[in-house]
């Protein structure tokens, strides 16, 4: 029936912990979740994992998978000693990043053309890891038709998931997702597989998850940073009950203090982003630095509101907290949600 998984894709510079935090205490629909991508483990007990975005305290293992960029399988047994230690049930591999400083040197989706490389990170990483290892990429870097050869290296090997975002890396985001090619490669692949790219909407997930059957696990990205309730509409619209998960703490809606907000739709998104840019400001103990991760949100917030542009204009030349404080205000008063 309506047994579809859900997960939130890893976003460099948005959704560190304490935005997965806020977003799970504020909507729902969403049963799994990456952190962004961590570089450079150069020794057991690497110092930049100890850290907040990944410790067991402020994260629920059973939920959230860390994500490791590298072409080392070393390294990649380096962090995932570290991440079970931790009590991670799972880490995931970056052969998707596109961006050219990354992708030039072999690395994220600059990977795909070299499947020998594959093998033998990957023959490496399998003697010895303990812990399940997925990985997300996407069709290729210079052509769609270099996956076919990197599907036969992943057949190869046990991975607990295989992500794919259907787009090659020298796109970087542009065009759409190839969804028929997606389709296409599904009996190739004999990992469990994830769709990723461009469900914007409950009508784009509906048409997509239609062409990429049986595929029943996909992996929202820039449509649920622009539109938080798409996980709850989703499930509301295969017949479920669209806030099933909400957490048990999530906040009541009548502690958010206002009464001029014109709809629920509104008054959840208010609390939540007050919510998120008050926790991000006493994590960083109240420096105007949050601003920069709080624009980038709003750069895909904005289209949860009528007139995004006039939004986007408003928010993008800030550089202090009361004028952002200000300009969230007016936001909420002067813009409907959509
Ligand atoms: C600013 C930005 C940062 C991203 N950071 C990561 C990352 O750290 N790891 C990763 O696997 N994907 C990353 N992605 C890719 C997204 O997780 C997702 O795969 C991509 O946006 C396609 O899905 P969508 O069309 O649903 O947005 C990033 C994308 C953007 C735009």
């Amino acid at each position: 029936m309506n047994t579809i998984r859900l997960s939130l894709g890893p976003f460099q510079g948005i959704t560190d912990a304490p935005f997965r935090n806020v977003f799970k205490k504020h909507f729902g629909g969403i049963d799994k979740y990456y952190t962004p991508f961590f570089t450079g483990i150069q020794k057991d007990h690497a110092k930049n994992l100890q850290v907040e975005e990944i410790d067991p305290a402020c994260n629920d293992v059973e939920t959230l998978t860390p994500q490791l960029l590298s072409t080392d399988g070393e390294e990649i047994l380096r962090f995932a000693a570290q991440c079970k230690e931790l009590g991670y049930k799972e880490i995931n591999l970056n052969m998707g990043c596109p961006f050219p400083r990354v992708a030039n040197k072999k690395r994220g989706s600059g990977l795909l053309p070299y499947p020998e490389k594959i093998e033998s990170m990957l023959s490496t990483v399998f003697e010895r890891i303990d812990l399940k290892f997925s990985i997300k990429c996407r069709l290729g870097y210079f052509s769609p038709d270099e996956i076919v050869p990197v599907i036969e290296v992943f057949n190869r090997y046990p991975l607990s998931e295989l992500i794919i975002h259907p787009r090659i890396g020298k796109q970087l985001y542009k065009g759409e997702a190839d969804v028929p090619r997606f389709a296409e490669l599904i009996h190739t692949i004999k990992a469990p597989l994830v769709y990723n790219g461009d469900i914007v909407s409950v009508e784009s997930f509906e048409r997509i998850s239609e062409v990429v059957k049986p595929v029943n696990e996909f992996m929202l990205g820039r449509g649920l940073l622009a539109n938080p309730f798409l996980a709850e509409e989703i499930r509301a619209g295969l017949g479920g009950h669209p806030h099933a998960s909400l957490g048990a703490d999530a906040a009541p809606l009548s502690a958010v203090p206002r009464n001029d907000v014109p709809n629920d739709k509104a008054t959840r998104l208010y609390a939540y982003v007050v919510d998120l840019y008050e926790d991000r400001l006493r994590h960083a103990g109240g420096s105007p630095k949050v601003l920069g991760r709080m624009k980038e949100l709003w750069s895909y917030l904005m289209h949860a509101f009528d007139e995004p542009q006039d939004i986007w204009r408003k928010i993008k030349k800030i550089n202090a907290l009361k004028e952002y404080e200000d300009a969230v205000e007016t936001v909420f008063r002067e813009h409907r949600v959509l």
